[in-house]
């Protein structure tokens, strides 16, 4: 049995899932793939990159799913680790799917995440591994978990390139946590993110949809923009990133992508105008599963 889940590049609306607001991720063709046998009650998977944090995932998948029939196999993953595209989203929904899990398996991996973390995230990124359509980003109302999928401009037209800032995301699980009490405390700035952000979300849908990257693209910044000011969660390296690559002919406009305090920024381009740095994604399917 083979399954694949992906990872998730989001295009816009970030720090917006767990306050049930707007977002825009696109489910992205780099994800993690098991190979293996259902059955035997026992679990045992083998990896390349297996380390503590790893482990910690794939059981805390198993405690969730609860009686399964086991599985045994070997994971890898094609996903930058650890970047922001989600590799750990994408290696807890392919765990699950590889146990049978049945039902909502993005609110299962979200509780998963959560318990191997300890980090209260929200749904987006088990989402968008789920439900990807491919050619297509997903609008996610995180009130309802009602999705719309949004057409993409055709490839030939634009080109979904994703950038490292070459900074670790170390400190971002204390400081997400910190993020979301200030949020649901009511601060002021807080809220004028998610609010602003939402109204982005949006206005960036409707862009999609017209087929104007133009505006997408701004839309973009002012979203790095509100999520530096506003929000607090870029850093020196991901403003200098996303100045360095606005600065590019070609790019529409380009942001920090998914929790912030380091890892990836995303841009929107001509294709072919960023070369020799980051990865060129493409929109994705789903996880799947076959025999
Ligand atoms: C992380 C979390 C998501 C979301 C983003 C920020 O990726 O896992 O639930 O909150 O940060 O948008």
């Amino acid at each position: 049995m083979k399954v694949f889940a992906p990872g998730r590049v989001n295009l816009i609306g970030d720090h917006t899932d767990y306050a049930g607001g707007l977002v825009l991720p696109m489910a992205v063709h780099l994800g993690t793939t098991i190979v293996g046998t259902r059955g035997g009650g026992r679990l045992s998977l083998t990896s390349d990159h297996a380390d503590g944090r790893w482990e910690s995932f794939v059981s805390a998948v198993a405690d969730e799913v609860g009686d399964h029939d086991g599985f045994v196999g070997h994971v890898s993953s094609t996903l930058p680790i650890g970047a922001g595209l989600s590799s750990s989203a994408s290696l807890t929904v392919a765990v699950a799917l590889a146990l049978g899990a049945q039902g909502d398996v993005a609110a299962l991996c979200q509780r998963a995440e959560q318990r191997a973390t300890g980090v209260p995230c929200g749904r987006m990124d088990q989402l968008a591994s789920v439900h990807g359509v491919e050619g297509h980003a997903l609008l996610i109302d995180c009130s309802t978990y009602a999705i719309t999928p949004v057409p993409m401009p055709p490839a030939g037209e634009v080109e979904v390139v994703v950038v490292h800032s070459g900074e670790e995301r170390v400190l971002a699980s204390g400081a997400y946590a910190r993020r979301r009490a200030e949020l649901e405390a009511g601060d002021e700035r807080r809220v004028r993110h998610v609010a602003s952000e939402n109204d982005r979300v949006r206005a960036f849908a409707d862009a999609l949809i017209a087929g104007d990257v133009v505006t997408a693209g701004s839309l973009m910044v002012a979203s790095h923009e509100s999520l530096r000011d506003d929000y607090d969660v870029s850093t020196p390296a991901l403003d200098a990133l996303v100045a360095r690559l606005c600065a590019v002919r070609g790019v529409f406009g380009a942001r920090l992508t998914g929790a912030g305090f380091g890892g990836c920024v995303v841009a929107l381009t001509v294709p072919g105008a960023v070369r020799g740095e980051g990865w060129i994604v493409r929109s994705s399917a789903g996880a799947w599963v076959s025999d």
